[in-house]
C-alpha cells in the first residue's frame, strides 16, 4: 500500500488522528508498538493563521515517529489556502484534511462532517489545500451527513479527481456520531465501485485485533486506521500484528509492563510540555490504561492527587499490583494466558528519549 512514495507494505495499521490523544508523547509510543501511519490531532486552520499558541504546538513532530501526517480543519476557503503552506513547512510526510469531525461547533461552520452538505465547496477546499502543498495529501471523512444523504461514492471520486493520494473513511453519518455500529458494507463498496487509483483507509470499530483483521478481511481496505482501541492501549499496533502472523490473541501485558508505559508516556509529556502541564495533561489518560482494573479507581484517586512527575512515579511503582492484577473486562481465554505480574522494579526505566520536536 502507498500513499505517494510512501511504502507501508501488506495490510499497514495506522494511528487515527484524536483530539488531545494523538499527541507527539502518545505516538512515539504507538510507534514503538508498531503503529506505521499516524496523524496529529485536528489543528485549525484559522488558529494556524491567527497564530494561536495550542494550534502550533500541534504541529510538532518528533523524527522518530514518521511517516506522520498533519490533520487540518477549517471551512474558509481563505484560512484553509493561507494555512495549508504554513503545515507544509513543517515537513510532514502526509498532509491530511478533516472533512469528518461532527462537534456542532464545527460543523456549523463547514468545518469537519459539516462540509458533507455541501459538495462543491469540500471541492474547492480539496483543491486549494493539494495546489499550495508541497507534498501527499489525504483526506478523512464519513459516510455523509445523515442516512438520507449517503453520497460518499461520488465524494471519493470527487476527492480523487482532486488530486487526494489517499482517503481515510470512517464508516459512519455525522448523524451516528459514534453510536451504533460502524457500517463496514460501505467500505466494501467504496473498495468495489468509489477509489480508483487511491489507497482507502478503513475506520470504524476496528477496536480490537480480530476486529482489525476482520475489517481487512470483510472489506479488502488497503489499511486500517485505529483510533478508541488504541487509547490507553498502544500495544494494540504490536498484538494485532502478533495475532495475524499466529491466529492466536497474545496476552495482556503483565502489569509491570502497563505500569512502565504509563512512566514512560508521563516523561514523555513532561519533556514535551513541561512538568507541571505533562502531569496535569497525563492525567486523561490513567482510565484508559487502567481501564478494566478492579481497583483503578483507588489507583486514578492516588495518581490525581500528585502534581509533580516524581510523585505520579512513586504512585506508580508502589502500587500494589496484586490487588491490581484482578482484572474484571479480560475474556476466560486471554485472562489465563496473563503472565503473572512480577514485582515493580523500584527503579523507572530509562524512557527513549525524543529528539526534540521539529517545530516550536
Ligand atoms: C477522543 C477522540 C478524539 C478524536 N479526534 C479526532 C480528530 O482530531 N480528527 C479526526 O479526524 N477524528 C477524530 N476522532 C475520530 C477518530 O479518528 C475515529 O474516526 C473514530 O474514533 C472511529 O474510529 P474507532 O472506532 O477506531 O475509534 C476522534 C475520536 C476520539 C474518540
Amino acid at each position: 500500500m502507498h500513499i505517494g512514495s510512501l511504502d507501508f507494505g501488506e495490510r499497514p495499521l495506522f494511528l487515527a488522528p484524536m483530539e488531545d490523544v494523538s499527541d507527539p508523547p502518545f505516538r512515539m509510543l504507538c510507534k514503538r508498538f508498531g503503529a506505521d501511519m499516524m496523524y496529529t490531532e485536528f489543528i485549525s486552520s484559522g488558529g494556524l493563521i491567527h497564530d494561536a499558541d495550542d494550534a502550533h504546538q500541534k504541529l510538532d513532530i518528533y523524527e522518530e515517529e514518521r511517516p506522520v501526517g498533519i490533520q487540518i480543519f477549517g471551512g474558509d476557503l481563505d484560512q484553509v489556502r493561507a494555512a495549508t503552506p504554513l503545515v507544509d513547512a513543517i515537513g510532514p510526510d502526509v498532509i491530511d484534511i478533516n472533512f469528518g469531525c461532527p462537534v456542532r461547533k464545527i460543523v456549523r461552520k463547514d468545518g469537519g462532517a459539516g462540509i458533507l452538505r455541501n459538495l462543491p465547496k469540500m471541492e474547492q477546499l480539496t483543491r486549494a489545500v493539494v495546489e499550495e502543498a508541497t507534498r501527499p495529501v489525504t483526506v478523512k471523512t464519513r459516510l455523509g451527513w445523515n442516512d438520507e444523504s449517503i453520497q460518499i461514492l461520488e465524494v471519493a471520486r470527487m476527492l480523487e479527481a482532486c488530486g487526494i493520494k489517499a482517503l481515510a473513511v470512517h464508516a459512519r453519518t455525522r448523524a451516528q456520531m459514534y453510536k451504533g455500529e460502524a457500517r463496514w458494507h460501505w467500505l466494501r463498496k467504496l473498495k468495489a465501485e468509489g477509489v480508483r487509483d487511491i489507497p482507502l483507509i478503513g475506520n470504524g470499530d476496528a477496536l480490537d485485533p480480530e476486529r482489525i483483521e476482520a475489517m481487512f478481511d470483510e472489506t479488502g481496505v488497503d489499511a486500517v486506521m485505529i483510533g478508541r482501541g488504541a487509547i490507553g492501549n498502544p500495544w494494540i499496533f504490536r498484538d494485532a500484528k502478533i495475532y495475524r502472523e499466529t491466529g492466536e490473541m497474545p496476552p495482556e501485558p503483565t502489569w509491570e509492563e502497563r505500569i512502565r508505559v504509563v512512566a514512560e508516556h508521563l516523561t514523555l509529556k513532561c519533556e514535551w510540555l513541561g512538568e507541571r502541564t505533562g502531569v496535569l495533561e497525563m492525567r486523561r489518560m490513567y482510565s484508559g490504561y487502567f481501564k478494566g482494573f478492579r481497583n483503578a479507581s483507588t489507583l486514578r484517586h492516588l495518581l490525581m492527587q500528585e502534581d509533580d512527575q516524581e510523585g505520579v512515579l512513586e504512585v506508580l511503582m508502589n502500587f500494589d499490583e496484586h490487588q491490581a492484577d484482578t482484572q474484571v473486562a479480560v475474556p476466560a481465554t486471554r485472562a489465563a494466558q496473563k503472565a503473572v505480574p512480577a514485582a515493580i522494579q523500584a527503579k523507572l526505566p530509562t524512557p527513549s528519549r525524543a529528539k526534540k520536536p521539529t517545530a516550536a
